[in-house]
């Protein structure tokens, strides 16, 4: 765990000046650092090795959110993610939760569902009675798939059966409830699946269909909430209480509708899909899991809500179920995934997930915020100016000069930054600027 994750100026410095700072608050080598990220954190022969027909690797942006507080523990939390402002936003609003104490979190057992499908049972009530009376006889089949598990501390829990279906499609569904410990666990559920099916076909008389985990992992859910206080919210332009009054209004309007609440939950996902990302985790399974989770009373809901407390207080709750795993996959062999649990300084499954979430948290409030004040194009558009300097050519600290400049004149084009450019270069004849063909204005 990183004895802070305040570091003001952060952005501000070299690239090599934040290793060395994030190096010495984490306890980790900076040669590890430089080791583990140069060249995208992978190398061909390794990727070779993940996934069929390589030809290469993809680079993604590697960063870290910053003023991190869960739980009372401080984390520098790595983030892997192509949107501009994703990063800093997280940050942002993770300070403004720091005010009020930081994020509280309470996370289930890792329990996953390993389903099997039953089909042409007879009489499914007393096939169910059959699976149900069967139960330590199965759990203990269930074990035999994941001994390694056993040894761990984990294993099988419980057997549920769901009658699903009428007639023609009717079936029995088995649930096999596994605790992971510290692994996601998808292949020890699919084992589990496996090894139970064919004593559920006896004991139901039925034929085996599907035999694998269930991605709607609702029994390993993260609930985290915060409270800020207004002081924290408060932009140039309005009091921190009215701020509140926007977010709790955004909140509503998820709620309300499902066409908001997608992209509420997008918002939320930004920061959950970033740590899911660094630390080699499937986010495929985080989204299937949290969009599935927000759907499950029928009406597509937000994952967080927000409202007022006391006077001058915004509460925010977030929950969602959160399949991570720090031991196995991906994580073995994938250097920046190592890296990325040893700088979060975290060991359990629990402890990820309670920061990944805590993340998303602080996505949203970022989000939320900045639709209900100045808008998000505003904060876009001021990072879009970076990369809209670099393309006309600013170099070194020009760029942040250059970008300053295009957003004070409100001109965030090529051409306004080629102008802003040739101010700055005025003074000197050295630098001639280089010609552009083809480049998109925004
Ligand atoms: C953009 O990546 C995410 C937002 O659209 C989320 C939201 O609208 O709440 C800004």
């Amino acid at each position: 765990m990183a004895r802070t994750s305040r570091f003001p100026g952060f952005y501000k410095v070299s690239v090599d000046e934040r290793r060395a700072l994030i190096a010495d608050a984490t306890g980790t080598d900076a040669r590890d650092i430089a080791r583990s990220l140069d060249g995208g954190g992978l190398d061909g022969e390794t990727a070779d090795k993940f996934v069929e027909n390589v030809l290469g690797t993809y680079g993604l942006p590697y960063g870290v959110a910053l003023n991190v507080r869960v739980n009372g523990h401080d984390y520098v939390v790595p983030m892997v993610v192509e949107e501009p402002s994703v990063v800093a936003a997280a940050s942002n609003a993770a300070k403004m939760i720091r005010e009020g104490g930081g994020f509280i979190a309470e996370m289930d057992p890792p329990l996953m569902a390993a389903q099997v499908q039953l089909t042409g049972v007879r009489n499914r009530p007393a096939a169910m009675q059959r699976v149900l009376e069967a139960r330590e006889e199965l759990l203990a089949l269930a074990d035999q798939a994941i001994v390694g598990l056993l040894e761990r501390g984990g294993g099988s829990r419980a057997v549920e059966v769901r009658m699903l279906g009428t007639d023609d499609d009717a079936m029995l569904v088995v649930h096999v409830l596994v605790d992971c410990r510290d692994a996601m666990g998808a292949n020890l559920v699919n084992g589990v699946a496996e090894r139970v099916a064919p004593r559920l076909a006896e004991l139901t008389g039925g034929r085996v269909g599907l035999r694998i985990l269930s991605n709607l992992c609702d029994r390993r859910c993260v609930r985290v909430h915060c409270h800020v206080p207004a002081s924290a919210l408060a932009t140039d332009a309005m009091d921190g209480s009215s701020v509140i009054d926007g977010i709790v209004n955004a909140s509503r309007f998820a709620e309300l509708d499902p066409y908001r609440a997608a992209t509420h939950n997008k918002g939320i996902m930004n920061g959950v899909d970033a740590v899911t990302i660094a630390t080699g985790n499937d986010w495929r399974a985080v989204e299937a899991g949290a969009h599935a989770f927000a759907a499950r009373t029928g009406h597509y809901s937000p994952l967080a809500t927000w409202r007022r407390s006391q006077h001058d207080v915004l509460v925010g709750r977030l929950e969602l179920p959160m399949a991570l795993g720090t031991v196995g996959g991906t994580l073995r062999v994938h250097p920046a995934a190592r890296l990325s649990l040893q700088l979060l300084g975290v060991t359990s499954a629990q402890d990820l997930a309670a920061v990944a979430a805590s993340v998303g948290l602080a996505s949203n409030l970022a989000a939320v915020r900045a639709l209900a004040t100045d808008g998000i194009q505003r904060g876009h558009m001021a990072l879009h100016a970076r990369s809209v300097a670099v393309a006309a050519g600013a170099t070194g600290d020009e760029v942040e000069r250059v970008a300053t400049a295009i957003v004070e004149a409100r001109d965030i084009t090529l051409d306004g930054a080629r102008r802003a450019l040739s101010a700055l270069l005025a003074p000197r004849s050295d630098r001639s600027l280089p010609r552009f063909e083809g480049v998109d204005e925004p």
